[in-house]
Order: structure tokens, then C-alpha cells, then sequence
């Protein structure tokens, strides 16, 4: 049996990679604030587990009792493979950063990045001596890589994501029983997130009508086509400890 914690489940990629997940031998641990009922049907049918744990990322004070609870369920003698996959993460603000809000500021760093960073340190501790396949996927963005205006705080997050993925690797190098972590790209994804970009005021995000027009010429990417290279990273036998893949490549 595999046992997969995944943030961000209850729409967009996220959603889309805890239903490729679904199998008789999973176990799911699905965090975001909100359930997505079709899929804990879903899961059901497919005979997976599925442990939905409403939760606000934004809250970094509770997520070390939040995994350390699904951890004192775990039997790691039941256990073939354990993953974590950071995928939950919020834009807003979407403003230049004299006119952004502080509470928004914040609570897209607690999301994007001290989130990631947290349940990445407390799997690597809870799971040290665990001999079996372990591995972190952080879902990053091209924001990461290149600055966009009106984006600075998403856009550090995601960079400090990426550098965060780099550093752990090295560290994994030393340890008997390596977590392998790496972080993912995945391109312009028809999800929620574009929506909100579409709807920006465009004095606040310059490059919005841009983002209207890849929607137009439809080449926004289907959440499942990203969530299957997502699920290829999860269990490919080989991958580049501490990569930083793009979805670019892997089309
Ligand atoms: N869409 C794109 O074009 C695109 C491009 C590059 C990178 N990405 C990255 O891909 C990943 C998935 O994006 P998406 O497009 O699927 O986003 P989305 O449709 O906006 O979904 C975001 C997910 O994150 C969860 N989330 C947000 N705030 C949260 C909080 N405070 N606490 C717990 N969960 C929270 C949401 O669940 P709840 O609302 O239920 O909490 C939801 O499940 C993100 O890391 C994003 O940065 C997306």
C-alpha cells in the first residue's frame, strides 16, 4: 500500500491528481479548507481510503499536529511507498506591492511557501528511519523563474520553492534513508486560479489580457494531462533528486 499526502485536493490540478491516485492500494490524506464530495465518492468506488482534513494552510501554527495525527495512523510496516505533494497555493495579491494588502501578503507566503516548507520538514523527521520509497513533489510555477508585475509575492513564494526543493536535496544526500524531492512546473493550467487571473483589473496584473488570450486560442492545459506528468514523477523509478521539472519538457 502507498500512502499519499496531498494539499490543494478539493479542485483544479490538485483535485485532479488525488483522483489519479485512486486505486485499492491508496491511502489518501487530502488537505484544503473545503471537501470536494464527488471526489470522496469517487475514491470510495475505486476502493481507495481517502482522509480529508479541513484545513486552512494559512494556519502554519497547527500543521505540525496535523501531520504528526496522520502520521500516529500510519503503520509503516503496511507501507510500500509514503509521497507528499505540495500543491496548494493561493495568488492573491495580485497588486503591485506599495498598493498590496499585508494580511493577503502573509497568508500567500504561509500558503505557498512556509506550508510547503513545514510538512516537507515534519515528513523528512516523522519518516527518517523509514526504509521505503519517499519522495516530495513541490508544485512550483513559472512565476518562479521569471518576474511578472503585480505578481512579486506569488512570484517569491514559488522562487523560494524552487530553492527550498535544491537545498533539501543536498541535505538528503548524507542521510541512510533519502527522501527524493523535486519541484514541478506545470504551465497554464484550466483551472480556478486562471479565472482569477482573467478577471484581474488590469492596472493591477499588465499582462492580463495575454492570459484572456491563451484562454481564447484554447492553449490552456486540461488539469488531468498535467496531473499525469505529475503522477509520472510520483512513481517513475529514476528522477533527478532536487530537479526542477517544467512541463515544457516533458510534452
Ligand atoms: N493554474 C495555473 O495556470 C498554474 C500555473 C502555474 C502554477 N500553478 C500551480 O499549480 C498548483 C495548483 O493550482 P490550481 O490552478 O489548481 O489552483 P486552484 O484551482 O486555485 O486551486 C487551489 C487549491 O489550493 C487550495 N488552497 C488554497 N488556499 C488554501 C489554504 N489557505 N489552505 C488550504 N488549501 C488552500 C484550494 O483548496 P480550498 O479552497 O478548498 O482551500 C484548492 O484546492 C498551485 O501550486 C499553483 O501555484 C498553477
Amino acid at each position: 500500500m502507498n500512502c499519499y499526502i496531498i494539499t490543494g485536493s478539493s479542485r483544479g490540478l490538485g483535485a485532479a491528481i488525488t483522483a489519479g491516485l485512486f486505486s485499492n492500494d491508496s491511502l489518501i490524506h487530502s488537505i484544503s479548507r473545503h471537501r470536494n464530495k464527488e471526489i470522496i465518492k469517487e475514491a470510495e468506488c475505486a476502493g481507495a481510503v481517502l482522509h480529508w482534513h479541513e484545513t486552512d494552510l494559512n494556519n502554519s501554527s497547527i500543521l505540525e499536529s496535523l501531520l504528526e495525527g496522520i502520521f500516529d495512523t500510519l503503520d509503516q510496516k503496511k507501507l510500500d511507498g509514503i509521497y507528499l505533494v505540495n500543491n496548494a497555493a493561493v495568488l492573491q495579491p495580485i497588486k503591485p506591492i506599495d498598493r498590496s494588502d499585508s494580511e493577503q501578503i502573509v497568508q500567500n507566503i504561509n500558503v505557498n511557501l512556509v506550508a510547503p516548507i513545514l510538512l516537507s520538514s515534519l515528513f523528512i523527521k516523522l519518516t527518517a528511519d523509514w526504509k521505503m520509497k519517499k519522495r516530495i513533489i513541490n508544485i512550483s510555477s513559472g512565476a518562479g523563474k521569471k518576474p511578472h508585475y503585480g505578481w512579486s509575492t506569488y512570484c517569491s513564494a514559488k522562487s523560494g520553492l524552487d530553492i527550498f526543493t535544491r537545498c533539501v536535496a543536498i541535505e538528503q544526500e548524507e542521510r541512510q534513508y533519502p527522501v527524493q524531492i523535486v519541484s514541478f512546473t506545470p504551465g497554464i493550467i484550466d483551472t480556478d486560479m486562471q479565472s482569477e487571473i482573467r478577471s484581474t483589473n488590469v492596472n493591477d496584473f499588465i499582462e492580463r489580457d495575454a492570459f484572456i488570450k491563451y484562454k481564447d486560442q484554447g492553449k490552456l492545459l486540461p488539469p488531468d494531462l498535467v496531473a499525469g506528468k505529475v503522477l509520472n514523477l510520483l512513481f517513475e523509478e529514476e528522477i533527478i533528486q532536487g530537479g526542477i521539472y517544467d512541463i515544457r519538457e516533458m510534452l
